[in-house]
């Protein structure tokens, strides 16, 4: 059954949205305010690097199922269901910052037929769906809670076979057909009350980043022991209560999501009067990753004065994004210690960080460098020409963040190496 469908923010959550909701089928306008946004997707130019979008947005465009507009309310006036998907920053008090959705639901809501339904798809603090109810003032239309729960890189993959679609409502009429617009999905339908729904997705988050810090942490106990982190995750993994995935240790996590999650679901539950401690922990754990990355490159070269290569400025592979990259993380740490660093990254042309410029190639990343630090888990990087590398660089030293190279074969090229819980 077709339905007309209203997306309203073109961000990689928005825009995967729209254009999917269109692949099965459904009639769908995505809105923003950014008019040169709209301009490029109506000219089927997707601005984000996310596999297989272009492909989708450009299908919707073809088959006239997925069209795009300027504002909000120019979106609405037919649509039977509105999904709001619009940033929720992280507020200087590290809690969730809701004025874009206050204000879209504000905007939207004059504009929209009786029998409507607005669907929160924004991560928001547990009570959000309540706020977006009290900003429209419009009894007779149902706001309904139904989280993301898509990566960036895969999103769109994410959205078509997802492990779960989760659907908080009071209204379960309402409920009914927010879950009707998924029939052509195949993944368990879950219907809950909105509080349930908005804590479900922060406790998503929250537990993956657990996994992460607990991942890394063990790697540093491996260090410690002289154990090898990838065995030790091999044999936990094992175990099918634990499972092999998200079990990769690495320079620490980053991305939009986790770090501002993470610490929204602190303050969510601090004003909730619940001190949570753990969780505090994985943060703190996240932060001294980090500097434990930049203490390797220290121990093998005097930071001051030196020139380190960084290959990878994305937050993880698969995607452009650097929002609060690890790797940027570590990049400024090595500059506050005296260091110029010489980024490359695949998908990243530019960033903004003092003290590190961004080159187009790895090797000339690596020209004269004291020592190389792979920050994300790109393919390319393992293809690279390891001797050509160690032409190009002043000293023999790599330290692999991602434990991605073949510590082997750099061994014998007489590099010195250093991976995360394995020496
Ligand atoms: C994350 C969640 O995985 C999604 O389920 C969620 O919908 C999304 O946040 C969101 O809230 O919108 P994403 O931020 O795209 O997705 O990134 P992840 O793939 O989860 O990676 C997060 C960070 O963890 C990256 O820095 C990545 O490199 C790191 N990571 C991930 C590891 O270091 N090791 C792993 O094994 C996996």
């Amino acid at each position: 059954m077709t339905s007309k469908i209203a997306v309203i923010g073109t961000g990689y959550v928005g825009l995967t949205t729209g254009a999917c909701f269109a692949h099965l089928g459904h009639d769908v306008i995505c809105a923003d305010i950014v008019p040169e946004k709209i301009d490029r997707l109506r000219n089927g130019d997707v601005p984000i690097h996310e596999a297989g979008l272009t492909e989708l947005v450009q299908e919707g465009l073809d088959t006239g199922r997925l069209s795009f507009v300027l504002g909000a309310e120019h979106a609405v006036g037919e649509a039977e269901f509105i999904y709001l998907c619009v940033p929720t920053p992280q507020s200087a008090d590290g809690s969730a910052d809701l004025s874009y959705l206050q204000s879209a639901a504000a905007e939207i809501s004059p504009h929209l037929q009786p029998g409507a339904i607005v669907v929160n798809k924004s991560t928001v603090p547990v009570g959000s769906t309540r706020l977006v109810e009290q900003a429209m003032r419009r009894s007779d239309i149902p706001v309904v809670s139904n989280p993301e729960f898509l990566r960036e890189g895969t999103a769109v993959d994410d959205f078509l076979n997802p492990d779960r679609v989760v659907i908080g409502a009071d209204d379960q009429a309402a409920a009914g057909r927010v879950a009707a617009l998924y029939l052509g999905v195949r993944a368990p339908v879950m219907v809950t009350d909105p509080a349930s729904a908005e804590t479900c997705k922060y406790a998503a988050n929250a537990f993956l980043a657990t996994k992460l810090s607990f991942t890394n942490a063990i790697a540093a106990v491996c260090e410690a022991v002289g154990a090898d982190v990838n065995d030790v995750l091999l044999g936990m993994g094992y175990d099918h209560r634990i499972g092999h995935e998200f079990l990769r240790p690495g320079p620490g996590w980053g991305g939009s999501c986790f770090p501002k999650d993470s610490r929204a679901i602190i303050s969510i539950a601090e004003d909730a009067g619940y001190d949570f401690a753990l969780m505090r922990g994985v943060v703190t754990v996240n932060d001294e990753q980090f500097d434990r990355i930049v203490r390797k490159v220290g121990s093998v070269v005097p930071l001051e004065g030196a020139t380190i290569a960084l290959l990878g400025l994305a937050f993880k592979a698969g995607t452009d994004d650097t929002r609060e990259s690890p790797a940027l993380a570590v990049a400024r740490r090595l500059v506050a210690a005296g260091a110029t660093v010489r980024g490359y990254d695949p998908a990243v042309t530019e960033v903004d960080v003092d003290g590190l410029e961004v080159v187009d190639d790895a090797y000339a990343a690596c020209d004269g460098a004291n020592a190389l630090v792979i920050a994300t888990e790109w393919d390319d990087f393992k293809w690279l020409d390891l001797d050509k590398i160690a032409d190009a660089m002043a000293d023999k030293h790599i330290v692999d963040a991602r434990n991605l190279l073949d510590r082997g074969a750099v061994k014998r090229r007489g590099f010195t190496y250093q991976g995360v819980g394995r020496s």
